[in-house]
């Protein structure tokens, strides 16, 4: 673990002009941003980009969400749509992923494995703004946590999972929305979700009107797999945990060992998620979570207790 502490460095000018060049040189590196950790490399390097799966153990059709620094960089990459546009303009920078149609770009191939889309975002936190103006590259990133595992909220949460597979970790602090971005693809001009994230359905649909599910026609095939599971097993909606079970509260609760929000704050909920379920994972062989309602955040939270349980099950 020393090691590996060696590795983080507390966020500033120079530490990320640092991060920036390893970047360049096609290196990997963890950044904070708003949602989660990142695990970043040089979009238009395929050695570098192939390095962030070999990292994570990802499966190779797993695509890669680029980060880039605002609405004008993202359209020399893709081709957007007015509600593409729309959306850009409401939410960015932000917890938004759009997935569009790759325009002539440099961006390796692989960070689409292999779709004719590529998934781009402006990240709002001013840590990964300032490294995608260091890094002066777009910067390809998954969230920085084994494939399959939780994802990383914290820079020793990071280091926990990736261990020596990356050169550098910049340290931010903890991420404030704690749930990844929300991933909106496009069915011609119409929306579709296909990850529910740290943006509430409704205030997507406000910009853009109804958001219709995935169907098996347009995949995120991130979607598909079990994903964010701890080792313990989950067992969600209980009010009434069993003795051996340790509760994961949300709202008022005499025996929850960890609460996401005992005022019922979904935001709240969803920033404690993946530190909470690390924190139970370490002792708790078997976790009960409480009712959390499917309006707002709620949607993505559940979606991603859903993924933990079935990968259990
Ligand atoms: O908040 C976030 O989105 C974080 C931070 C670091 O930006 N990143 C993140 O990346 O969560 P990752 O790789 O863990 O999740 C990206 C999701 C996956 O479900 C992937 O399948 C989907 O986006 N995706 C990426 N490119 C896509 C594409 N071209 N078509 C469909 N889905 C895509
Ligand atoms: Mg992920």
């Amino acid at each position: 673990m020393e090691s590996l502490l060696a590795k983080i460095a507390s966020a500033d000018a120079a530490s990320i002009a640092h991060a920036g060049r390893i970047l360049r040189h096609g290196g990997l590196v963890a950044f904070p941003t708003e949602t989660v950790y990142g695990l970043g490399a040089d979009a238009t390097n395929g050695r570098a980009v192939a390095g962030i799966f070999a990292a994570k153990g990802r499966p190779r059709f797993n695509p890669l969400i680029v980060h880039v620094r605002d609405l004008a960089e993202a359209e020399r990459h893709a081709e957007f749509t007015d509600t593409a546009r729309d959306l850009a303009a409401r939410f960015w920078p932000g917890a938004l992923t759009l997935v569009l149609p790759r325009a002539t770009t440099p961006l390796s191939d692989l960070v689409s494995a292999g779709l004719s889309t590529v998934a781009l975002r402006v990240p709002a936190h001013p840590v990964a703004q300032r490294l995608l103006q260091e890094a002066a590259v777009p910067i390809a990133a998954p969230s920085a946590n084994p494939s399959g595992k939780v994802s990383a909220t914290t820079a020793v949460h990071v280091a926990e999972g990736l261990q020596d597979k990356v050169d550098f970790i910049l340290d931010g602090g903890a991420t404030i929305l704690g749930l990844e971005s929300t991933v909106i693809g496009f069915d011609g001009d119409r929306p579709v979700l296909l990850r529910p994230g740290a943006i509430a359905r409704e205030d997507i649909e406000a910009v853009a009107g109804s958001l219709r599910k995935a169907g098996p026609a347009i995949q995120s095939p991130g979607q598909l797999d079990s994903h964010y599971a701890p080792s313990a097993s989950l067992r969600l909606n209980v009010s009434e945990p069993e003795p051996d079970e340790t509760l994961l509260g949300f709202g008022p609760s005499q025996n929850a060992a960890l609460n996401l929000s005992p005022a019922g704050n979904l935001k709240e909920a969803a920033a404690n998620l993946f530190a909470m379920l690390r924190q139970l994972d370490r002792n708790a062989p078997r976790i009960a979570v409480m009712p959390i309602p499917e309006r707002g955040l709620g949607e993505a939270i559940n979606d991603r207790l859903r993924r933990a349980a079935a990968a259990r099950a």
